[in-house]
């Protein structure tokens, strides 16, 4: 794997994105996500469990009449197909994607962004509150006196702590109407197998974003304010509930959703 060089290193997030099935990735990516696939495929079980629960997540908003999606960090627009999962429920439903990296080709028909007029993405830091919801787009697409969806499926599990990403997630609800809710899945070390947090952390330094393994008191705070709903903050792989028989992962993450009161 190489060292992180500018364009040529690789990529975090296009690996996590080519594992949970994306096929456009860079060919530096590609070959990162299989040497992280061949050595590691509790990551790959992590990210499509996250991408399970974002599915299950979206759905849920759109069936309590939420019909505004704002995923941040959301990666390679349409993949996974956010827009789809709240379409289905909603065919009215709009999305707009928001993403710093702008190597990530879309993945949406072109005709989402055109024709139809309810999927959009932006390009912005996830930490940029003011200007991601100045942006023209945004003030276009989504009315924000009406409960709003924030997403951040592993976004945060990217951003360190010196970016403050609790008070990034603060800053955003507290911009949003009550009836809003965030939708948040986070890799975590509890239970952890270790040595899989030494892969974690033996292969960290190599990627232009870090994983930030955090705890579940940490998780929990990117929630205060918010009522949790469904089954709480859980495993990933518990949400909405438990498979049977129940999946235990060697390194797993928490998800949650929580509305605004
Ligand atoms: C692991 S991917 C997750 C993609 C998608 N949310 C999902 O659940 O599949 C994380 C995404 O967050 C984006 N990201 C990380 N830090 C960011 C930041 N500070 N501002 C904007 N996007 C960021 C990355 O570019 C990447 O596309």
């Amino acid at each position: 794997m190489e060292k992180p060089d500018g364009d040529r290193a690789p990529s975090l997030a296009h690996v996590y994105l080519h594992l949970v099935g994306s096929e456009r990735e860079r060919p530096q990516d590609r070959r990162a996500a299989d040497e992280v696939a061949a050595a590691a495929p509790a990551l790959v079980d992590l990210a499509r469990q996250s991408t399970r629960f974002l599915m299950e997540a979206v759905a849920y908003c759109a069936r309590q009449g939420v019909d505004q999606f704002l995923d941040i960090g959301s990666g390679t627009p349409g993949s996974p197909p956010v827009h789809e999962a709240a379409h289905a429920v909603n065919p009215a439903a709009r999305i707009v994607y928001v993403d710093s990296d702008p190597g990530a080709p879309s993945r949406v028909p072109p005709r989402h962004f055109d024709a139809t007029r309810r999927v959009w993405q932006i390009k912005a830091a996830a930490g940029d509150t003011e200007g991601i919801l100045s942006h023209g787009t945004v003030i276009r697409v989504l009315d924000l006196t009406r409960p709003v969806a924030v997403l951040w499926t592993s976004t945060m599990s990217l951003i360190p702590d010196h970016d403050d990403p609790v008070g990034i997630a603060r800053a955003m609800m507290e911009e949003m109407p009550s009836g809003s809710h965030m939708v948040m899945s986070h890799v975590t070390s509890d239970g952890a197998d270790p040595e899989m947090l030494a892969y974690v952390h033996r292969r960290n330094p190599l990627f232009h974003r870090p994983l930030q393994l955090r705890r579940r008191h940490q998780i929990v705070s990117f929630f205060d304010g918010l009522d949790l709903v469904g089954p709480g903050l859980v495993p990933v792989t518990d949400w909405p509930a438990p498979a049977d028989p129940p999946v235990v992962l060697p390194l797993s993450g928490y998800a949650a959703v929580g509305r605004k009161p």
